[in-house]
């Protein structure tokens, strides 16, 4: 893809309103090896964490002398949803999932699936972005409308996109390649490419009912 596009996205990007004007985020740009390097790096983690979730003590023994496998994020994930969020997030998993003809109990394809995060689910290009600890939730806030301002242009131009938390779980992986300032922390990454008629891009996850999201009309 040409780095001049990437460039356009990301002033586009820029065009979101911030937190006093501070933009407080950078990105990092993964493209040709370093993208293959960091996309070998994490499915070779993914793999060796994903024997974990068997629960046999096997793979729990194997797993402490693998200390590339253990997850070593700049924020620590969410392990468990909250109770009254966890219905839409099952909803979304079940329906796609089940679009993909995935049951629910066939662990290895689940696995493979998500295993397609790291391989930026085909992308030639994946965006890292990082936010400055010192602005705290605000920054995140800031980093959301600039990475949903990137993808609406990416969209535009006829590209498609995947924001992805499950990259910023091994952070070390992108630390490696890139010289990321003091302060600033892995949020995320953004797959982008030029989308296939793969059956997974046809997928429409549903939204809610304003109602839903709407505390009161007063
Ligand atoms: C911050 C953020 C992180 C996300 N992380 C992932 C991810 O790691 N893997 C993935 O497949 N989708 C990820 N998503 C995509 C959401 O799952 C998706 O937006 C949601 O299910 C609605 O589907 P839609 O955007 O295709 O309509 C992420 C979205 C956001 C905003």
């Amino acid at each position: 893809m040409d780095a001049n596009v990437i460039d356009e996205l990301i002033t586009d990007g820029l065009t979101a309103p911030s937190w006093s004007n501070t933009r407080p985020y950078m990105v990092a740009v993964a493209s040709g090896e370093v993208r293959d390097r960091i996309s070998a790096d994490l499915l070779r983690r993914w793999h060796a964490a994903a024997g974990l979730r068997s629960g046999s003590i096997l793979e729990k023994i194997k797993f402490v002398f693998r200390p590339y496998a253990w997850p070593q994020s700049d924020y620590p994930m969410i392990s468990a949803y909250p109770e009254e969020l966890q219905p839409r997030s099952r909803k979304v998993g079940k329906e796609l999932y089940g679009l993909l003809g995935v049951a629910r109990g066939d662990k290895k394809a689940r696995d493979e699936q998500w295993a397609n995060n790291y391989k930026f689910f085909g992308a030639p290009v994946e965006v890292f972005v990082f936010i400055h600890k010192g602005l705290d939730v605000f920054a995140a806030n800031d980093a959301g409308l600039f990475a949903q301002n990137l993808m609406l242009s990416a969209h535009a131009r006829g590209l498609g996109t995947c924001a992805q938390g499950a990259v910023a779980i091994w952070s070390n992986a992108v630390r490696r390649e890139f010289n990321v300032p003091k302060g600033y922390k892995l949020i995320y990454g953004i797959a982008i490419g030029h989308p296939t008629d793969a059956v997974v891009n046809g997928f429409n996850a549903e939204r809610l009912p304003s109602a839903e999201i709407t505390i009161g009309k007063k």
